[in-house]
């Protein structure tokens, strides 16, 4: 999909994976844009990128004046409305995020696009029924993951040359403000509160590093993501939320006796939970040679 001196442009720069992903990218000698939706992506992102915008793609005429002026070879496509409980309470929000911003994307230009997408698209209300792979059927069972289910549907209906990438549980630093999961407890954790981490809600974590090497691997074989179109973005151990929270204040030194485990059965929550979303990696390893690092060894590598 890429050589040396194409210039991508990472949608989302200004939220916690595609902060990463400019970040790594240009540091791995891309030539990378980056945009945010209502706020710029951070200095750190700033600093390394080639440039930097700042659109809503979700308005047709700025998406297209926004390809037009930053003239991209192809698109990482991470921009979305990611929280699954604000994607419930407000499903046109998560329509026009999700699905009309990535619509908007592909009519705007005739550009190979590299859509970031999520483990959530499987059902998985059945544990241990994890371990989708990449031919399984999708079985979304809230909004977030319909409108992330349809938008793959059109990225892959409309342009051959295209990609999803379905990720899993991301976690790696804070560096814009946006942490994921591993942000919100580290931040907890710090102020001393209790944390409830459910011990049968399953996934397969995955390193921002390994994220972004991952993607560089599907820009830098295009003959092998012509032959796998959607390619699952996972870590090695599935792990429940728990394990992983005691993975973390081990790393970090907090006290394991804040971390509560809890049952998701019964649980209230605004969107519909998943038990098992864990995802094969096997063909990220096998196919693109992307072997991810451990939880251990990953948190170790954090700052
Ligand atoms: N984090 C995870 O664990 C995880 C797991 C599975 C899949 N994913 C997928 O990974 C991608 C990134 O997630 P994330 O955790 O990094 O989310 P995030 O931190 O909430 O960032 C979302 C990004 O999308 C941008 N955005 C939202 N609506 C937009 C619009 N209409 N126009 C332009 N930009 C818009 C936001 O910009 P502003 O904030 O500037 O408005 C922000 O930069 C998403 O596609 C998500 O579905 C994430």
């Amino acid at each position: 999909m890429a050589d040396d001196n194409v210039l991508v442009l990472i949608t989302g720069a200004s939220g916690f994976v595609g902060s990463h992903l400019a970040i790594d990218l240009a540091a791995a000698g891309h030539r990378v844009a980056a945009i945010g939706g209502r706020s710029l992506p951070c200095r750190d992102v700033r600093q390394v990128v080639e440039s930097v915008w700042q659109c809503d793609l979700a308005d047709s005429t700025a998406a297209g004046r926004l390809l037009k002026e930053v003239k991209p070879d192809l698109v990482i496509h991470c921009a979305a409305l990611a929280r699954a409980a604000e994607c419930e309470e407000n499903p046109q929000n998560a329509h026009l995020a999700n699905v009309v911003a990535t619509r908007n994307l592909l009519l705007a230009a005739d550009l190979p696009i590299v859509f970031i997408s999520t483990d959530l698209v499987f059902d998985g209300s059945v544990a241990p029924q994890g371990g989708f792979r990449e031919k399984d059927p999708v079985n979304p069972n809230s909004v977030y993951a319909r409108t992330k289910a349809d938008a793959e549907k059109f990225v892959l209906d409309t342009r051959s040359a295209s990609a999803v990438a379905r990720i899993c549980l991301v976690f790696g630093d804070d560096l814009s403000g946006h942490g994921g999961f591993l942000g919100w407890l580290r931040g907890s954790l710090a102020k001393g509160d209790t944390v409830k981490l459910f011990t049968d809600e399953w996934r397969t974590p995955i390193y921002t590093k390994d994220v972004s090497r991952s993607i560089a691997a599907i820009l830098n074989k295009p003959e092998i993501s012509r032959k796998h179109r959607i390619v699952h973005l996972a870590g090695c151990e599935r792990v429940s939320r728990f394990e992983f929270g005691s993975q973390v204040a081990s790393r970090f030194g907090f006290d394991h006796s804040l971390l509560n485990p809890t049952s998701v059965t019964g649980f209230s929550s605004p969107a519909p939970r998943s038990s098992d979303v864990s995802l094969s990696n096997q063909v990220l390893i096998d196919e693109f040679g992307v072997e991810p690092m451990t939880i251990r060894s990953a948190l170790a590598d954090m700052l």
